[in-house]
């Protein structure tokens, strides 16, 4: 709540202004009433056409001024709401983007996605809402009560009265329908969330034939919510008959008794039509505070959770004082692009056991590190450590000879390309989602990352070629087309590391092995890293790690494993023929 309230302290000056103008039409307003108990007591009873001429042009103006300070009291209000809102929002996607994946899976994705949006939106209503009424309601109220005791203090009783009828009326909403505004939000969250996951699974759904489940499941949720709109709806709608009941009932009350009152010569006609007017104000007033009472806790609620977001602390950060990687041409050959971990250890945040323990091993530049592991084994989390994506916990990793923690970010991971495990594309064209790698990129360097990708021949297939648009995610695209525009993105980089997580397996045989020999030709010097699960994939490798359970289980050639690793000599017989078997002993 006081972080978002941070964001408002720019617009102070906005604020006052508004205050000025909404306290100059609250006047106006209060005026006016005066004004027309002058216009019938002293023109029209007394018959004095030029009286009501003048008086009438004063309440003409008036009004006027009152339209006047209202729009400027709205459109500063708005200013203020939607301007605050873009700086939340600003902050939000900051703060996002600064995110490890830690804090993003604490939060989970779709969570953040309504906090800057549908959270955001809240609080600028309410922003909106509150300017404008929490500071004219109280001025107006007051002014009101000031000014019907003015006009007549025998009369006052029937304010009194009212407002007693009011008070009563806004506690039984509270008690009523105020509980029920949040169990209405947590409502709608499960028909929300029902909805999201029928959509991400649709395939699933149909595959396994649950339509009926999942149609009960929302069905469900559904008549839930309803019967909660049809009660709190049902509950306001009798709300405003009944305001509109005292109003008039007060109303009644207050020409009753001020008839008696002009009969005995006590209050002229004009005064107990102002006095109407006024005691009305006052009504309206009170329920306009009231309505702000109800908006502000509905906000503050997605203001605690757009706070959350904003407040948490960055468990990946640069260091204060980051090493300045020497340039690439300085390094020495040995060092370009050399990964090495030193007994690194790493659990999830969360995690009871270690999702990696005593990794070390050198992955030398120019050749190829293969890992090989069964699912779970811990692949991805070795490799998410590179880009420090994650930190290690104990132990260090380092990239040319450097802790990947004591480098800026964005310094690192320039020298890496990252083919991920569940590949990404973005909604524009081929093109564009290769310039992802290198904005600076040519078009002969494009063309050569996707020859090396052997993604040239379905890319010119298509009859737009590299102008080909692609859907959000990349769903217009195969799973092997997609993986080969990954790889490309990443080449077109021509990082001194390039690591691929799995990113082979939706590629038959015969494009995996033209797509590995191509890489060995055209991107030289450069330190692979291969995470596959076929052995014919990475037999070739240069240095071969075999994972399990977190742990290394096995380290060298094809080979050497193959004599001296008990699960990589499986791993293989369950893959490899008789004869690709003695070609690697051979
Ligand atoms: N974000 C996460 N939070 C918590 N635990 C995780 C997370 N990601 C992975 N794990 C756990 O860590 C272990 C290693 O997962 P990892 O993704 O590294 O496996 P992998 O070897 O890449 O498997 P695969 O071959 O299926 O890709 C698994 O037991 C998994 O359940
Ligand atoms: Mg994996």
């Amino acid at each position: 709540m006081k972080t978002v309230l941070g964001y408002y302290k720019k617009y102070i000056p906005f604020v006052c202004i508004i205050l000025l103008v909404l306290f100059g039409q609250v006047m106006c307003e209060l005026l006016l009433p005066t004004y027309m108990s002058d216009i019938i007591d002293n023109g029209i009873v007394a018959g004095d056409m030029d009286h009501i001429k003048h008086v009438g042009l004063i309440m003409i103006g008036v009004a006027f001024a009152a339209v006047v300070f209202s729009v400027t009291g709205s459109l500063f209000a708005s200013m203020t709401a939607a301007k605050s809102a873009r700086n939340i929002r600003k902050a939000l996607f900051t703060k996002v983007t600064s995110f490890s994946r830690a804090e993003i899976e604490r939060f989970s994705a779709a969570s953040l996605i309504t906090r800057s949006t549908n959270d955001v939106q809240m609080i600028q209503q309410a922003t909106v809402m509150c300017l404008r009424m929490m500071i004219f309601a109280p001025i107006m109220g007051i002014g009101a009560v000031f000014m019907a005791l003015k006009t007549s203090v025998s009369l006052s009783w029937t304010v009194g009265l009212a407002l007693i009828c009011v008070c009563g009326l806004m506690v039984f909403s509270f008690v009523a329908i105020f509980p029920r505004f949040k169990k209405m939000q947590e409502k709608l969250d499960r028909v929300n969330l029902i909805m999201k996951e029928r959509l991400s699974g649709t395939l699933v759904v149909r595959a396994f034939r649950t339509e009926a489940f999942e149609q009960e499941r929302f069905d469900k949720a559904n008549v839930d919510l309803t019967k909660l709109y049809i009660f709190v709806n049902k509950c306001l709608s009798f709300l405003l008959p009944t305001m509109t009941l005292i109003m008039s009932g007060v109303g009644i009350l207050i020409i009753w008794v001020g008839a008696h009152l002009i009969d005995a010569h006590q209050l002229m006609i004009g005064d107990l039509l102002a006095y109407l007017q006024y005691a009305m104000h006052v009504i309206m007033s009170f329920m306009f505070v009231t309505m702000i009472f109800v908006m502000i806790p509905r906000a503050a609620v997605s203001a605690k959770r757009v706070g959350e977001v904003i407040d948490t602390a960055v468990s990946i950060e640069d260091p204060e004082h980051p090493m300045q990687l020497p340039d690439t041409s300085d390094l020495s050959a040995e060092l370009r692009g050399k990964i090495e971990f030193i007994d690194v250890a790493f659990a999830y945040p969360d995690a009871e056991e270690n999702a990696l323990e005593d990794i070390s091993f050198v992955a030398e530049p120019g050749k190829t590190t293969a890992i090989i592991g069964g699912t779970g084994c811990g692949k991805s989390t070795l490799i998410n450590l590179i880009p420090r994506f994650y930190d290690a916990a104990q132990g260090q990793v380092l990239v040319d000879g450097v802790d990947v923690r004591q480098l800026r970010q964005t310094d690192l991971r320039q020298r890496i390309g990252l083919v991920p495990q569940k590949g990404t594309l973005f909604s524009g064209t081929i093109e564009s989602n290769l310039l992802y790698g290198d904005a600076d990129a040519t078009e002969e360097e494009l063309e050569l990352a996707a020859e090396i990708a052997q993604a040239t021949g379905f890319i010119n297939e298509k009859p737009d070629g590299f102008d080909t648009e692609i859907a959000q995610g990349g769903s217009n695209v195969s799973g092997g087309q997609k993986q080969r525009l990954c790889i490309a993105r990443a080449l077109v980089r021509k990082p001194e590391i390039l690591i691929f997580d799995d990113s082979f397996s939706a590629l038959d045989f015969a494009t995996d092995k033209a797509l590995r020999r191509a890489l060995r030709q055209k991107a030289t010097g450069s330190t692979f890293i291969i995470v596959a699960q076929r052995i014919n994939t990475i037999m070739d490798a240069d240095q071969i790690i075999v994972l399990e359970n977190g742990r290394i289980a096995g380290k060298g050639t094809h080979k050497e494993l193959m004599e001296q690793c008990s699960i990589y000599n499986e791993i293989a017989r369950s893959q490899l023929s008789k004869e690709e078997l003695e070609r690697g002993r051979a």
